[in-house]
């Protein structure tokens, strides 16, 4: 009991989480009314009960369903404002979002529209928060290099790149030119590698993408070497342990290596992924981990000390928080 209060009391940064996956379903359908696009989906229940995921492609399929409702600026002001209140709820201080234009675009919406009704929101909102352009993996390289061209007159609303979407068959390596470039105008660089893809993967996002930080990062372990080296190296893994079960990635919470990446020394963190999608939103992740795993008050200290130590910030600013 003791623990749960201190685990949702104590200040703490969130690394990963994607702001389309913040989208709940009551705001799918408020903003399907608001819009006029229908929806393949009945009620907000019906919708719920499609949250029913095998594996990664299972849920991105419906994660793109769900952002087809996003249309005008104020629709993405409206969901990070959403998103920074529940956080601050959490006692979340800082928050690097994740959003993904190609999603958009895509539909024809104005890169602009995207950008500048998220990035006013986090100026709004009650907690610090900065933002991170993913690029999909499952498109080319082409694309992505031309969705980093459309972003380079909003270069001050972004502090770096991502690469998330369909891991296993676009390897980091894929998007090697994107990343140098993105690395050339100062932006930070992170990419989601070792979720279900295999530790070559980790490997390739560190040595030929020149990541900060890994995203999920969990199949680490099959690789004694590459653990080794991660820890040597305190290279953050941005662990999102409700979402490693819903995708099954683990088959229970149980099973989650949280635990064995802290006893390894690796510099882990807790973070939501796609709350609105996963059950839970940063302090549901670390009860759900906290319940099921043998992980005590040291852990907590340095689960948030981690994400702090992670986070793309001033070293001054962390230290307020730590
Ligand atoms: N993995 C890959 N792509 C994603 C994810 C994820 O966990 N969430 C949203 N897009
Ligand atoms: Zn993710």
């Amino acid at each position: 009991e003791q623990l749960r209060h201190m685990l949702q009391a104590m200040p703490k940064a969130e690394l990963h989480i994607h702001i389309e996956g913040s989208l709940e379903p009551e705001l799918i359908f408020e903003l399907a009314q608001r819009n006029g696009v229908s929806l393949p989906y009945a009620s907000v229940e019906a919708l719920r009960q499609a949250y029913a995921f095998t594996d990664l492609q299972s849920f991105l399929d419906i994660y793109y369903a769900g952002a087809s409702v996003l249309l005008t600026e104020r629709d993405f002001y409206d969901m990070t404002m959403a998103y920074l209140q529940r956080a601050a709820a959490d006692n979340v201080r800082h928050a690097e979002i994740f959003f993904d234009p190609q999603t958009h675009t895509a539909r024809g919406v104005p890169f602009q529209t995207v950008v500048d009704g998220i990035w006013r929101a986090c100026q709004d909102g009650p907690i610090s928060a900065t933002l991170i352009m993913c690029f999909l993996r499952h498109l080319s390289e082409e694309e992505a290099i031309a969705t980093l061209e459309e972003a380079l007159p909003f270069r001050d609303k972004i502090i770096g790149v991502g690469l998330d979407s369909s891991e296993v068959g676009h390897p980091p390596e894929k998007f090697a030119r994107v990343f140098e470039r993105a690395r050339n105008l100062g932006l930070h660089l992170v990419a989601h590698a070792g979720e279900e893809g295999p530790p070559a993967y980790i490997e390739s996002a560190l040595d030929v993408l020149n990541v900060e930080r890994i995203d999920h990062g969990v199949r680490c372990l099959e690789d004694p070497d590459l653990t080794a080296r991660l820890v040597r190296e305190q290279m953050a893994l941005t662990v999102c342990p409700l979402s490693n079960i819903k995708l099954r990635v683990f088959d229970v919470m149980g099973d989650s290596n949280l635990r064995r990446l802290l006893d390894a020394g690796l510099a882990a963190t807790v973070n939501s992924d796609d709350p609105a999608y996963f059950g839970g939103y940063v302090n549901d992740n670390y009860l759900a981990a906290f319940d099921a795993l043998p992980l005590d008050v040291n852990h907590a200290r340095q689960l948030a000390r981690n994400s702090f130590a992670a986070a793309f910030l001033e070293p001054e600013r962390k230290r307020a928080w730590l």
